[in-house]
């Protein structure tokens, strides 16, 4: 992807999400007003968000920053494949330069990587390739870790198996231990949440290419 000189305009990013949206937030947060320019101070714009369930607060997040949103639910289609051509229809429809998984608990089929796989980056609350999967902070709470974090990564057909593009590194401290790791999930989440601004700011304002598993940003 060119970055923003090249584009002559901020990145359009469409965000899917399916729960409380704090990511989402931190990316509405730092788009940042209209400059006299048209362009915008982070090079990028959130132009949607989408979900796959009604009545979460990342959709009200989209409603109040008056950024149009769209609901996909996989019950309302006769099978996954129907599911996953409605969503890839309803992303493009966006004509986003990245879609941003933030939260957006669903893996999505072969028609939507055809279509977005090289933009299409998620956010994952683990160091990965440790602990892929929905349950990582839990995971890596069982296993005994004594450092984990967040990965912001390019989504291929695996599960959390994509090209890193950026690590952020959180400590466990003793009292997690404890518990089934809601507080732990809630630091890796500050940190995930500036990590993954900085991530789509410096990808929508540089541009990328992806060499094999390698992503570069000049
Ligand atoms: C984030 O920690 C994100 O990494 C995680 O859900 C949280 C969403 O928080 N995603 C996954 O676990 C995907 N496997 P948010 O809704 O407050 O942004």
């Amino acid at each position: 992807m060119p970055g923003s000189a090249e584009r002559g305009r901020p990145a359009r990013v469409v965000v899917l999400v399916s729960g409380s949206g704090t990511n989402l937030q931190a990316l509405l947060d730092a788009q940042g007003t209209v400059l006299e320019s048209g362009g915008r101070p982070q090079g990028f714009e959130v132009v949607a968000v989408g979900a796959d369930r009604d009545g979460i607060a990342g959709l009200e997040r989209a409603r109040r920053s008056g950024v149009p949103t769209f609901v996909c639910r996989v019950g309302e289609h006769p099978s996954r494949g129907e599911w996953d051509r409605t969503l890839t229809e309803a992303v493009a429809a966006h004509q986003p330069d990245l879609v941003v998984s933030a939260g957006f608990m669903k893996i999505v089929g072969k028609e939507f990587l055809a279509r977005f796989g090289g933009r299409f980056i998620n956010t994952h609350p683990a160091l990965l390739p440790s602990f892929p999967g929905a349950n990582a902070v839990r995971d890596a709470l069982a296993y005994g870790v004594r450092v984990t974090g967040c990965t912001v990564h390019f989504v291929d057909d695996g599960v959390d198996t994509g090209p890193i593009i950026a690590q952020g590194v959180v400590e466990v401290r003793e009292e997690d231990r404890a518990d089934q790791g809601a507080a732990l999930h809630e630091r890796i989440k500050e940190v995930e949440r500036v990590l993954l601004v900085d991530v789509v700011g410096r990808l929508a304002r540089h541009g990328y290419r992806i060499e094999g598993r390698k992503v570069m940003i000049p």
